[in-house]
């Protein structure tokens, strides 16, 4: 039997990369590994209604909602995505789509929604080759829906299409994308579990994200992952981050805080710097992300207390911190940190263990 219509309904989290992903091949294929933690409360929740086409349109039918208005700018993404995946989901061209989506977290906090959004979508989209499975009553082989190995692993190859972080959402706790000597299992085409012992104190492993600048992007990730193309220092950057991926296997089962911080810091501070040396330059840090930056390094000389910051390509902080020292640091964030935010805003997340299904 055919299925004519049905619903699926997923919410997916962000995530924060530790060992970045900056540069990109054709078809969404990394130029280095790269290793995450899932967060647990900046999520997308969507939401896909699928009816069979009573026409022969033989086009992509969807409509795009946010929050319950329609998001025409949000389309061409989504096409694009589409495009992309449909040898991969024969149904796509035979449904009528209905995308709903919402954040948990405020839109326009200059938080990228992309990596929570296009995994809850290709989780959706997974839900919906299984069902239709399901219905012709299709043996489970290892290489279906069916197989719930299978399903986040395709899940996150989808997901990668979408946008090439957002593989390293489906699951968590720690996330491992791009094929590496180091990490076994690892692959450029989905993001897997990583496979070895973490240290407790890497367990509920806090970021406070601190909200420096909720404008629009100045550099879409596209355009910068192109940067990385004839970039002066591209080929040692890369061979560093394969590099950082072996130190912070180490870093993570002995519990090596201090070895993560300067790690993590460093990781940040070269992403901006290939952004600073590519042709044409940008810089993404705001001065109060610099202030951010400088307060953090003076409190950690004053307490030794393990608190660090990462960066994303934009001027907002991630503060990075163990569980064990959470009242201490938060009372400092709160207290010094929280004033070069804009407009006061923060958001508290902390490690999590990746997407449900509603
Ligand atoms: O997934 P994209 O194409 O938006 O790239 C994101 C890249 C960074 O956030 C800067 C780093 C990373 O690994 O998440």
């Amino acid at each position: 039997a055919t299925i004519s219509e049905g619903r699926v309904s997923w919410e997916s989290p962000s995530n924060i990369a530790l060992v970045k992903y900056w540069g990109k091949k054709k078809d969404q294929i990394p130029e280095n590994p790269s290793l995450s933690f899932t967060l647990n409360n900046c999520k997308t929740i969507t939401t896909l209604s699928f009816s069979k086409k009573e026409t022969n349109d033989a086009g992509f039918n969807f409509e795009v909602y946010l929050d319950g208005e329609v998001k025409a700018d949000f389309k061409p993404k989504i096409q694009t995505f589409f495009e992309r995946v449909e040898a991969y989901l024969p149904f796509l061209r035979a449904y009528t789509f209905k995308i709903e989506t919402e954040n948990t977290f405020p839109h326009s906090s200059g938080i990228a929604s992309s990596a929570s959004g296009m995994s809850a979508l290709a989780l959706c989209l997974m839900s919906v080759e299984k069902q239709l499975l399901s219905a012709q009553n299709l043996k489970v082989d290892e290489n279906n829906a069916l197989n719930a190995a299978y399903f986040n692993q395709k899940a996150s190859f989808l997901a990668r299409l979408g946008s090439g972080s957002a593989c390293r959402s489906i699951e968590g706790d720690v996330i491992v994308w791009g094929a590496t000597d180091s990490i076994e299992g690892s692959t450029d085409l989905f993001g897997i579990k990583y496979p070895y012992p973490v240290h407790d104190d890497f367990k509920q492993y806090q970021d406070t994200i601190l909200l420096v600048d909720k404008g629009e992007k100045q550099v879409s990730s596209t355009i910068g992952h192109n940067l990385m193309h004839n970039h002066p220092y591209a080929k040692n950057r890369f061979q560093q981050a394969h590099d950082n991926m072996g130190q912070l296997k180490t870093i993570l089962a002995t519990g090596d805080l201090d070895g993560f911080i300067a790690l993590v810091e460093s990781e940040a501070l070269t992403l901006h710097a290939m952004m600073m040396t590519s042709m044409p330059y940008f810089i993404l840090m705001k001065p109060n992300t610099l202030e951010i930056i400088n307060s953090i390094w003076n409190f950690r000389q004053k307490t030794g207390l393990h608190i660090s910051f990462t960066l994303d390509a934009g001027a907002n902080v991630h503060v990075l911190y163990p569980e064990k020292e959470r009242q201490e640091i938060l009372q400092f964030i709160k207290s010094e940190l929280v004033a070069y935010c804009q407009n006061g805003h923060y958001i508290c997340d902390q490690i999590g263990f990746g997407a449900t299904q509603n």
